[in-house]
């Protein structure tokens, strides 16, 4: 393990130990969640002996053993330095760690010989847990059933994939998937300065709102008698800020014994259209729809066939559209995030005054938008940065519609060779002023149902992480303490 990894897993580790903290104050009642020192003790003894016993077996995990051995002796400490309460705090988050260090599939062989075999072939899926069949080995305590079938389903989702701390209650009935609440903190004043988003400072800012993000969502949404589940974003996204809501998500979930399951945050972006809000208008996609993803970290199309079959058709090989946005307003000194700038000053501009090149114009429905920023720094080169107003308009239009037109290009190949007359659009260039009227246009053209959901469910938001959490659990999945975050995680 080279120096810099060992120094990710020290600030991961600090990461999830705060998060589990900060997670953990949910419980019902703080002495409630384990029952006095002696419980303790043997949580601790059982979580270290885990842990040690998969350091022993895997000479990854050694590393890990490490830090986690550093907490162990900091708890020891804390018990005459702080006393048993804050002591009981270390150990607990010791033992969070070491479910999460623990090699995974190590773990589970072991726990479940009859799935070792799988575990052991590489990109073998793993058979889903479900209360029937799983015990959930690393959830203490066994968390209380779900509502049966047919009956509602409330659901907690936790966010905090990127630059939006987010929490969500959504409750799933027969009529559909209500936001109850629908909380999500921001942190772009923090990334400002930077032009993007900075991981470190991302993982710090999510570890400062997290509590206070559940607090409130949990509040407005019904209270802790409503809640049946616990989701959170477990991937793709930056890792330390994923851990510290996934962290989080399954630290509440522990305290008040509740179901837990992780979520694909792309799933969520996919399934985002079909929350409501009281009172909102509403317009579900039919299924099987062909839905386009594009954000800041993401722009891809998917062919959905239900709300759990989900299939990639095609991404971007380099940068995101929204990135592509982003870096082009660096460019200019429009400030971040520079998607919503170069929308208001397109407006104003005249599209045709400079154009710019589209790549993969073919048959493809992949994306490139690494070479629209080469462009725009050529032309800048040649040209000098916009000498007017207008001349700084006319520019922002240009790109706009190179990326526009790319987006809803691809977008309508793909609905025409899946043979599916619905599409969709999500993530935070949804809002794109230019997007919206574009894809009505060419789709009213073509004869395409469009759908286009409310703002808030296109940016980055927990609700849509509720709503999927619901749907997995439904079809069965649960999911333990030692689930990891995952910084890449294809859908489907
Ligand atoms: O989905 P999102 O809120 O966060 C993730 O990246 O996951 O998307 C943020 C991205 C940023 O790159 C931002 O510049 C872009 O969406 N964006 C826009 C607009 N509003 C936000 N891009 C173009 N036009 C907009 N109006
Ligand atoms: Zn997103």
């Amino acid at each position: 393990m080279g120096a810099a990894t060992a120094f990710g897993a020290a600030f991961a580790t600090a990461f999830a130990a705060g998060a589990f903290f900060a997670g953990a104050r949910f419980a019902p009642d703080a002495d409630a969640l384990v029952a006095g020192t002696f419980f303790d003790g043997a949580f601790f003894v059982a979580g270290s002996a885990a842990f040690f016993a998969g350091a022993a077996f895997a000479g990854a995990a050694f590393a890990g053993a490490a830090f986690a051995g550093a907490f162990f002796v900091a708890g020891f400490a804390a018990v005459f330095v702080e006393g048993a309460d804050f002591a009981r705090g270390v150990f607990r988050s010791a033992i969070t760690i070491a479910c999460l260090c623990v090699p995974r599939n190590l773990w589970h062989a072991r726990a479940h010989p009859a799935n070792g075999a799988q575990h052991r072939t590489p990109g073998a899926r793993r058979k889903p847990r479900t209360p029937q069949n799983d015990a959930s080995p690393m959830f203490l305590p066994t968390p209380r059933p779900l509502p049966l079938e047919g009956a509602s389903l409330t659901v907690l989702g936790v966010e905090s994939s990127c630059d939006e701390t987010a929490a969500s209650v959504v409750c799933v009935d027969a009529a559909g998937a209500w936001v109850r609440s629908d909380v999500v903190a921001t942190q772009v004043a923090e990334h400002a300065p930077y032009g993007g988003v900075v991981p470190e400072i991302a993982a710090r800012a999510h570890l400062r709102a997290v509590g206070p993000v559940i607090e409130r969502a949990v509040r407005d949404g019904g209270g802790w008698g409503a809640i049946d589940a616990v989701a959170a974003t477990a991937g793709p996204g930056l890792i330390g800020a994923l851990l510290v809501g996934l962290q989080a998500a399954k630290a509440v979930a522990w305290a008040r014994g509740l179901p837990f399951v992780g979520v694909n945050h792309l799933a969520g972006h996919l399934l985002a259209p079909f929350t409501r809000v009281e009172g909102e208008a509403f317009t579900a996609p039919a299924f099987p729809f062909v839905g386009l993803l594009a954000s800041g970290g993401h722009t891809a199309i998917y062919r959905c066939d239900d709300a759990s079959t989900m299939r990639e058709l095609g991404a971007t090989r380099d940068d995101a559209a929204g990135e592509a946005f982003d870096k082009v307003a660096k460019m200019l000194g429009l400030g971040y995030p520079g998607g919503p700038v170069v929308d208001r000053l397109a407006a104003r501009g005249d599209a045709d005054a400079v154009t710019f090149p589209q790549a993969l114009r073919g048959r493809s429905v992949e994306f490139s938008f690494s070479g629209l920023k080469t462009a725009v720094a050529t032309h800048l080169g040649k040209h000098g940065p916009p000498a007017t107003e207008q001349a700084l308009c006319d520019l922002c239009a240009g790109v706009q519609r190179a990326i526009v037109e790319t987006l809803v290009r691809k977008l309508l190949l793909a609905a025409r060779l899946e043979g599916v007359p619905r599409v969709v659009l999500g993530g935070g260039v949804a809002a794109n002023r230019g997007l919206r009227a574009h894809a009505a246009a060419e789709c009213a053209r073509a004869g395409v149902t469009l759908v286009v959901p409310p703002l808030r469910a296109c940016t980055d938001n927990a609700a849509m992480i509720a709503y999927a959490g619901a749907v997995a659990l439904r079809a069965g999945r649960l999911d333990g303490l030692d689930l990891d975050a995952r910084a890449s995680w294809p859908v489907g």
